[in-house]
């Protein structure tokens, strides 16, 4: 079934056209994706009055471009997948009102997607098979879990953050070494260009079940207060880059082993920005035997591929009660344990 994906659950408006099947590979036929990242980089994070008028701006223009590169109309459209959550209220309104739109004027049928099991579902975009029971560590700047999945578009959380996500922990400590936002990208460049660290850095909340990464940001901040040089010698601020990195996706690497050991798994998927980093997918293929599929850099980030594969396969299996009526509303929070 031919499926119109529309994200713009944050600072990226994205627009697909995806051919989903329950048995058959996705076939993108067409995808666009519009960045605000430099909007928002002057003012330090995401502005979300901004990123959402950007989305109204945005959304037509590469819906228009979507369907002249596949050289299709909304009249070949089967469904209409929408991101109804979680994200930024403002930013959903404007993709979930758009949707509407094409929906009424078209009588095509509309479905709303939970943005989390997008991220889930992303390695399917690769062509890779998903075998249940899998486990998806989903790292992004808004979103640290491990989530659980014994059958198909079931789901489980096992752990979650209890304060900054992943690539939250990322950018504030890029921040603190002097990057622009984001940074997590330019910190984990830079704590690449070398192999050792001078640095140590407290680990990460072992013992509690859940993801803490607040702690790390205030030793950081502390050590650069103690010693100014950290961050003003060129070497020493790529070795505590290094060891910010290392503590970050230790710490992920640690309570996904932790969760693997007593939930058992055919597949590993990690998806969200922070996927896109180096030592992470390095480190988690060499965690166990379990076969790790991890998206491409584009299919990691926020995209609207992945919200037409998940709308199309819940329709696919749930049929028309999956579909959902016009007065439907955004969720700014939307837990994905909450999906039947
Ligand atoms: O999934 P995403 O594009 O947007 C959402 O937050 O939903 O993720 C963006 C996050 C940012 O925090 C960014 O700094 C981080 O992913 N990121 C990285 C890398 N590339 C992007 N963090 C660590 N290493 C990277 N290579
Ligand atoms: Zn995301």
């Amino acid at each position: 079934m031919l499926v119109l994906g529309i994200e713009s659950s944050c600072d990226e408006s994205a627009v697909a056209l995806v051919d989903v099947g329950l048995d058959t590979c996705p076939k993108i036929l067409s995808e666009k994706v519009s960045s605000q990242v430099s909007l928002h980089a002057q003012y330090g994070g995401v502005v979300p009055e901004l990123a959402a008028r950007e989305h109204l701006f945005n959304l037509p223009l590469l819906y228009e471009a979507v369907l002249k590169e596949a050289q299709l109309s909304l009249a070949d459209v089967d469904l209409i997948a929408v991101t109804q959550g979680p994200g930024l209220k403002g930013c959903l309104l404007i993709g979930l009102e758009f949707a509407k739109g094409l929906s009424l004027a078209s009588g095509k049928p509309l479905i709303g997607v939970n943005h989390i099991e997008g991220h889930v579902q992303a390695a399917r975009l690769e062509g890779a098979k998903l075998q249940e029971p899998l486990a998806a560590l989903i790292v992004s700047g808004g979103h640290t879990e491990i989530i659980h999945s014994c059958a198909p578009l079931e789901y489980k959380v096992l752990a979650r953050t209890i304060d900054d996500a992943a690539g939250e922990a990322f950018d504030k400590s890029a921040n603190l070494l002097g990057f622009d936002y984001p940074g997590g990208a330019q910190l984990a460049k830079l704590a690449d260009t070398v192999t050792i660290s001078r640095f140590s850095l407290p680990k990460v909340m072992r013992e509690s079940s859940g993801f803490s990464f607040s702690g790390l940001k205030t030793a950081i901040a502390l050590l650069i207060k103690r010693q100014p040089d950290a961050v003003g010698d060129n070497i020493l601020r790529a070795e505590l880059a290094h060891s910010i990195q290392n503590s970050i996706v230790e710490a992920l690497l640690f309570k996904l082993k932790n969760e693997l050991e007593s939930t058992p798994c055919k597949t590993i998927t990690v998806s969200g920005g922070v996927a896109c980093n180096r030592l992470l997918r390095e480190q988690v293929s060499k965690l166990s035997n379990i076969p790790v599929l991890v998206p491409t850099p584009a299919h990691c980030v926020d995209n609207a591929a992945m919200i037409a594969l998940a709308g199309g396969l819940r329709f696919l299996k749930q049929g028309q009660r999956a579909a959902s009526s016009l007065d439907l509303e955004v969720h700014a929070r939307w837990p994905i344990e909450t999906l039947g």
